[in-house]
């Protein structure tokens, strides 16, 4: 049985905030910190499976502090469930103001990560080998996110896609919204 450690799949990605990174406001703009963390996520997937990687789903990107210029962002990321062809990575992200000392934690985040082989198709990836308890709770955790995110799946095409027009129209009662072709 092909078989891993979460230890296996660990990585640290580690980079200085540059003036040419940062938003209108003088921060650091959201959509760097989502390319290191997709970064990340291919590095510890493509790692642990030992074989190429797509991004399927992210789930819980919410920014709590604003990164500066000049801060070092470090993203830690491990593989905290595996299914079949798929697994979670999990990324916490934290801030360093390397003068000061000051340490943020910015982001916690959740990536499903497919192993594909070189014609594409899905492949299997490794057993996931749990060695302590905090990684047992992580795989639990991952395991609610996976069911949450194909129910989510589920519910946007059962509530959005295949929604006849009146119960959209119906939909906008109360919202902040005109409709000008009705
Ligand atoms: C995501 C993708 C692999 C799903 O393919 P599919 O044929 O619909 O696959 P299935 O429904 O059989 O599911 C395959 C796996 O994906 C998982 N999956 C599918 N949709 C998912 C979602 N929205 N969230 C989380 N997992 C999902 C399934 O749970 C299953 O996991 P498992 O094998 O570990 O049990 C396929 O749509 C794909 O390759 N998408 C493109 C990904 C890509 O190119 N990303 C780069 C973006 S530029």
């Amino acid at each position: 049985m092909n078989k891993k450690t979460v230890s296996d799949s660990e990585v640290t990605i580690t980079e200085l905030m540059i003036p040419s990174y940062a938003n209108f406001g003088g921060k650091v703009h959201g959509g760097i910190l989502l390319s290191l963390m997709d970064k990340v996520a291919y590095v510890c997937a493509s790692k642990f499976a030992q074989s190429y990687c797509v991004t399927v789903a992210v789930e819980g990107v919410e920014f709590l502090n604003p990164v500066e210029v000049g801060e070092l962002v470090s993203l830690k990321a491990s593989v905290n469930y595996v299914g079949r062809t798929t697994m979670i990575v999990g990324i916490r992200v934290e801030s360093l103001q390397p003068r000061t000392g000051e340490l943020k934690h910015t982001n916690s985040c959740y990536f499903t990560m497919a192993a594909k082989d070189d014609e594409g198709h899905l492949r299997e990836v490794p057993f996931l080998q749990l060695e302590n308890e905090k990684e047992l709770r992580r795989f639990c955790e991952g395991k609610a996110i996976r069911k949450l995110s194909l129910e989510k799946r589920e519910f946007l095409k059962a509530n959005l896609v295949d929604v006849p027009l009146q119960e959209r129209i119906d939909m906008t009662v109360d919202e902040r919204v005109e409709l000008t072709f009705i």
